[in-house]
C-alpha cells in the first residue's frame, strides 16, 4: 500500500511565533484523533529547528523543508544543505516547485541534482511538476510533464524512486483559486504512474505517492482525493489556517 499524505507548503509566510502557534493548533487537533496517513508541514527554513522540537514526540506529523542545495557544504552564500536539514531530523524536502523554477531559474538538471542529494542523505524529496496554462491549452500537458519527470527522476534506481513523493501541480492552478478538476488530476496522475511503470516496473510505480497541488481547499479536497491515483495533496494557501488545513487533512480517506 502506498503512503497517503497531506502536506502544507507555507511558502514565505508566517513569523516564527505564528508558525509555532499554527503547528501547536494542528498537533492538538490531530492528537485527539490521530490520522492513519502522514501529515507534513513545510515551513520557512528559520522555523525548522523550533518545529522539530515541538513535534519531537509526534509520529504522524513530519517536517519538510521547502528547498535545499545539492552540495554538502562550502562557499554557497545563502544556501542550506541536505546534511544540515538531516541534522534537525527533517524528513522531506520540496524540490522542483514551479515558483523555484520560474522565479529562481531552477532547471530540470539542478532539480535532478537536488533529488539525488536529498535521497543520498536519507531524506525524501517531494518532487513537483506541472504545466503552465498555454501548454495545457495546446493540449501538450502530458508531454510537458513527462519531460520534467524524465529529466529529474529517470536517473534514479528502482530502490531510490520508492522514496520519492511526486506532486503534480499545474501552474495555472497554483494560488489562482482554479483547481484542476478531479478528472484532470486523475488523468495526469495515472499518466505519471504509467511513466514510472515503464521505467521502474509495476511495484515501484504502485508504491509511489502522487499528490495533487493547486488551489486545494476544504470544499474541493474530498472529490480530488477520491480519485484512485490521487494519494493526497500539497496545500499552499489553505495550509496557513489550522481549521481549514484540518478539514483538508480529514478529507483524505484513510
Ligand atoms: P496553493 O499552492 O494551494 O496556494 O494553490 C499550492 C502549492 O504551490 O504548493
Amino acid at each position: 500500500m502506498r503512503k497517503k499524505i497531506v502536506a502544507g507548503n507555507w511558502k514565505m509566510n508566517k513569523f516564527l511565533t505564528e508558525g509555532i502557534q499554527l503547528t501547536v493548533d494542528i498537533l492538538v487537533e490531530l492528537e485527539r484523533n490521530p490520522p492513519k496517513h502522514t501529515v507534513i508541514l513545510c515551513p520557512p527554513f528559520i522555523h525548522l529547528s523550533e518545529l522539530s522540537k515541538v513535534l519531537k514526540e509526534c509520529s504522524f506529523i513530519k517536517i519538510g523543508a521547502q528547498n535545499c542545495y545539492y552540495k554538502d557544504s562550502g562557499a554557497f552564500t545563502g544556501e542550506v544543505s541536505v546534511p544540515m536539514l538531516a541534522s534537525l531530523g527533517i524528513d522531506y524536502v520540496i524540490t522542483g516547485h514551479s515558483e523555484r523554477r520560474q522565479l529562481f531559474f531552477e532547471t530540470d538538471e539542478i532539480i535532478a541534482q537536488k533529488v539525488k542529494a536529498i535521497l543520498a542523505h536519507g531524506l525524501k524529496p517531494i518532487f513537483c511538476c506541472g504545466e503552465p496554462l498555454d501548454v495545457r491549452e495546446k493540449n501538450e500537458h502530458l508531454n510537458y510533464v513527462s519531460n520534467q519527470v524524465q529529466k529529474s527522476l529517470f536517473n534514479l534506481s528502482q530502490q531510490e524512486i520508492k522514496s520519492v513523493v511526486i506532486a503534480y501541480e499545474p501552474i495555472w492552478a497554483i494560488g489562482t483559486g482554479v483547481n484542476a478538476s478531479p478528472e484532470q488530476a486523475q488523468e495526469m496522475h495515472l499518466f505519471i504512474r504509467n511513466l514510472l511503470k515503464e521505467k521502474f516496473g509495476n511495484e515501484s510505480a504502485d508504491l509511489t505517492t502522487i499528490l495533487y497541488g493547486g488551489s486545494v481547499k476544504s470544499e474541493n479536497a474530498a472529490t480530488l482525493f477520491s480519485k484512485p491515483d490521487v494519494d493526497g495533496g500539497l496545500i499552499g494557501g489553505a495550509s496557513l489556517q489550522a481549521s481549514e488545513f484540518m478539514k483538508i487533512v480529514r478529507s483524505l480517506p484513510n
